[in-house]
């Protein structure tokens, strides 16, 4: 009896998947819904803008196709402007000592070659057979040509296009030249410190050519998969690095800037009704580390969003480690969706070029809520930039007593310039050729 039961639902269950599939609407619906679904569980999203697409009002604003080509030529030439507006004879140098992103692990399968140009340096990264990633100087010292465009990966060595050289991963030496009889003694080039570590290849810059003084902590939860890749943002911004983890000690900018309802825009955000009903509110304390971890600060967030504006409906405490000029580890916990982990790299790109990612982990489980949260965390992200892409830059700003955060902040981060750091304008004069 129970099996005619099972065979009857059977039947009624391929009778309605027959009736709905047979008009061809409803099945293209019924198809995106799955897929929709799946993606929203399971495909990690990727938010990416251009230097141009944020920031730079003129262009993100206008919806009249002369005035967009007309305001992209502006924007053109306020980027040959923009050195000398941003305060360009007050700036810092333009490349910290410290470890920087220069790839994401996600990017290099095993045996690619890629070429990677930042921090006023060329490299070819490449990953060998067994999976290690070496980092090198990417023009051969043969005759210079580029070994991270089609040069190829043997063994645990890198073969140069153009003739064939082939250099050592683990220290840059050359290890053959296919038709020369004499040994290929003392010919090098340079190899980079690099470590794989939380889903990133790093490489250790120091402008006194010294050996790394701390590693980089290894985030169990990333590293060992216990926490699933939900996601990442990427974004190009046009200022001086130093600008970007200031504003973890810039306290009074929390509630000015990311205070306003994130659906709003940044100008005229208070006046908006939903302003009045929904707002996100923030208490900051930033403070530094003792040694052996001078190089970390630390910035300790809670951040809730209050409806009208007395109810607290959900607070999110978050610690930002800010580890050397260019890492941050954002460490997330909430009693709606547990821990969630947040890693951000800037890696300058040129002086007053930053590429910043932010790569997002949590529970299986919590997709649809991670993208929210990335798409939250991007709008108010992008708030900081429209600030940065158009500020100058004071190296003896007027403060107040309750500024005293970025006094520190400064004094902090001086630690990474050295006295060979080259200063903006020599960093400069290498691009201009
Ligand atoms: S330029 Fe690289 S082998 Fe000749
Ligand atoms: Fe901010």
């Amino acid at each position: 009896m129970y099996f005619h039961i099972f065979i009857s639902n059977c039947n009624h269950l391929a009778d309605i998947l027959l009736l709905l599939f047979s008009d061809l609407r409803v099945t293209v619906l019924i198809i995106s819904a799955i897929l929709g679904v799946y993606w929203i569980f399971y495909v990690p999203c990727n938010w990416t803008k251009s230097l141009q697409s944020v920031g730079y009002m003129p262009a993100v604003n206008s919806i009249n196709f002369w005035k967009r080509i007309n305001s992209c030529k502006q924007h053109s030439i306020n980027g040959f402007r923009r050195p000398r507006l941003i305060g360009i004879t007050e700036l810092p140098p333009p490349y910290p000592n410290g470890w920087y992103c220069i790839l994401e692990s996600s990017s290099l399968i095993a045996k690619n070659v890629t070429y990677v140009s930042c921090l006023g340096e060329h490299f070819v990264v490449f990953r060998t057979f067994d999976g290690q990633v070496n980092v090198l100087d990417a023009y051969c010292p043969h005759l210079g040509a580029n070994m991270g465009l089609n040069g190829q990966v043997k063994g645990d060595n890198i073969e140069c296009p153009f003739h064939q050289w082939s250099f050592r991963g683990s220290d840059g030496t050359c290890a053959n030249i296919p038709y020369s009889h004499t040994e290929p003694k003392g010919i090098k080039v340079r190899k980079w410190i690099c470590r794989e570590i939380n889903d990133g290849i790093f490489i250790w810059y120091h402008s006194e050519n010294e050996k790394n003084h701390w590693e980089l902590p290894f985030i169990s939860a990333v590293d060992n998969k216990e926490l699933v890749f939900h996601g990442r943002n990427e974004f190009y911004i046009n200022c001086h690095i130093q600008e970007i983890p200031e504003n973890g000690a810039d306290l009074a900018h929390f509630p000015s800037i990311h205070k306003a309802f994130l659906l709003t825009g940044l100008e005229k955000r208070g006046e908006h009704l939903i302003s009045r009903i929904v707002q996100h509110h923030w208490e900051a304390i930033w403070s530094t580390s003792v040694s052996p971890k001078t190089h970390v600060a630390t910035l300790d967030l809670k951040h809730s969003i209050h409806l009208f504006p007395k109810f607290n409906i959900l607070e999110v405490n978050v610690q930002a480690k800010q580890i050397g000029p260019s890492f941050v580890h954002l460490h997330l916990k909430s009693s709606l969706f547990g821990q969630i982990e947040i890693l951000q790299t800037i890696t300058p790109v040129e002086p007053l070029i930053q590429k910043v990612v932010h790569r997002f982990y949590a529970q299986k489980f919590f997709g649809p809520l991670i993208k929210l949260m990335i798409f939250a965390e991007s709008v108010m992200f992008e708030r900081d930039i429209v600030m940065w892409n158009n500020k100058t830059y004071r190296s003896k700003p007027q403060l107040v007593k309750e500024d005293a955060a970025i006094k520190n902040f400064r004094n902090w981060f001086s630690q990474f310039y050295t006295e060979n750091s080259k200063s903006f304008l020599e960093s400069r004069s290498a691009l201009d050729w």
